[in-house]
């Protein structure tokens, strides 16, 4: 971590999303701004958030480095909570076949979407995978990212899976944003599985799992809970399993079929439920009641051309709403922040307040972080952005283009 200490002055305003747990329902729309205010770091930690002239009264600016932000908008990094940034290979030919109308869950059914990239994962060498990785969160860095999600997977055998979590655990080490590890090995079926989930499930629990948590290579267990993949029951014998060995758990569910995901999701308490395209109401209400963060993932939607999730009446409904990217090689290949602001804003009815706190405090949340990171309050890490313009409002309305002009972790400018 970053233990820089700096003082930020001059910004049009600071944009706090103050708060330390998901903001719920209403609560979306407050981003706690505060006009021409400061915020000073030290050793990596906020120390201070206010009106500029009470700020600077109390602190010594020659002590500190100073960041002129020089009449801009000052916010919390983005926190990416749903992203699969370590894989091998790409698919771009599959592309072209969803273009041209096959359908996405078909095409991995005959072998290839995510099993094509699992082929080309278990090819790659981990330097190959380090150097691609470390790529991708350059470019998230770009956008504004200070923390990522990052999701195991594309291995689905024992070596391969830790080898993607190992890969992770070494693109953190090095690279500015900081990375919750998540480990997936229920993300597809295998060919030689096929009919025999119930014992892929039960080798996950008995050879993965105790390794995953005993070297503490991931923070979270995920399942894909989808039809043709892992089935409600097999989620849930996998899920309990690993919430008994100590992992917080995430599911991703209901996204093609409504298969009762978000129900899951409530009963396990799990941290987030994620995509939901297909959840019920019911599934929705109870994911509200437990806290369970929605993470919606609009770039997967419009990549795959489906409805977007009802993130609206999630809202109205008093849901904790969560954006995040999927950055993957198949059903979303786009680490673009600003186009998913657009889309949530644009054709999910988010208001530009309510898609901020989503890529915050809410994107905290859903990494089990609220308490740390996702705001500009006293006591959390100084992990900001400083905006190209004066208002966040620039980030929906400058469509697929990135604001972010610079980009500060733990107190040191990092872009
Ligand atoms: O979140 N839905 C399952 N997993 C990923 C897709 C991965 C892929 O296509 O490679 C997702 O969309
Ligand atoms: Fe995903």
């Amino acid at each position: 971590m970053n233990k820089g200490s700096m003082i930020i002055k001059n910004t049009s305003e600071v944009v706090t999303c103050s708060g330390f747990a998901a903001k719920k329902g209403k609560e979306m729309s407050d981003l706690g701004i505060i006009e021409k205010g400061a915020v000073v770091v030290e050793e990596g930690i906020i120390k201070a958030v206010g009106p500029q002239e009470e700020i600077l009264k109390e602190y010594d600016e020659a002590r500190y480095e100073v960041i002129d932000a020089k009449g801009k908008a000052l916010l919390p990094g983005f926190v990416d909570s749903h992203t699969h940034y370590i894989w091998g290979g790409y698919r771009a030919e599959e592309f072209s076949w969803r273009l041209r109308g096959d359908d996405y869950m078909d095409i991995m059914n005959r072998g290839g979407g995510i099993l094509s990239s699992v082929r080309q994962t278990k090819a790659a060498t981990k330097e190959e995978l380090y150097r691609e990785g470390m790529k991708r969160l350059d470019s998230m860095l770009s956008f504004g990212v200070t923390t990522v999600e990052g999701k195991s997977g594309y291995g689905l055998d024992f070596d391969t899976e830790i080898k993607q979590l190992e890969v992770m655990h070494d693109t953190d080490r090095d690279h500015p944003i900081e990375v919750v590890k998540t480990y997936l090995g229920a993300h597809a079926v295998p060919k030689e599985y096929k009919g025999r989930e119930d014992e892929m499930i039960e080798e996950i629990i008995e050879e993965v799992l105790p390794v995953v948590v005993k070297r503490k290579l991931a923070e979270f267990c995920d399942v894909f809970c989808e039809a043709n993949v892992f089935n409600i029951e097999q989620s849930r014998r996998l899920l309990t399993k690993a919430k008994e060995m100590g992992l917080k758990i995430k599911l991703h569910a209901d996204e093609i079929v409504p298969l009762g995901g978000a129900e899951l999701a409530a009963e396990l308490g799990a941290t987030s439920a994620d995509h939901l395209l297909q959840a019920s109401k019911e599934g929705i209400d109870q994911m509200a009641k437990k806290d369970v963060v929605a993470t919606i993932l609009p770039g997967t939607a419009f990549s795959l051309k489906e409805e977007y999730a009802r993130a609206r009446e999630m809202i109205d409904r008093g849901s904790a709403v969560a954006l995040a990217t999927d950055l993957n090689p198949g059903s979303c290949f786009s680490e673009s922040i600003p186009l998913v602001f657009s889309l949530a804003t644009l054709y999910m009815n988010l208001s530009p307040e309510e898609a901020i706190n989503a890529f915050t405090i809410n994107g905290a949340a859903a990494v089990d972080r609220a308490d740390t990171i996702g705001s500009i309050d006293v006591g959390k890490q100084g992990d900001m952005i400083l905006l190209e313009f004066e208002s966040y409002k620039y980030i929906p309305y400058h469509i697929g283009v990135s604001t972010v002009e610079k980009v500060i972790k733990g107190g040191r400018l990092v872009f």
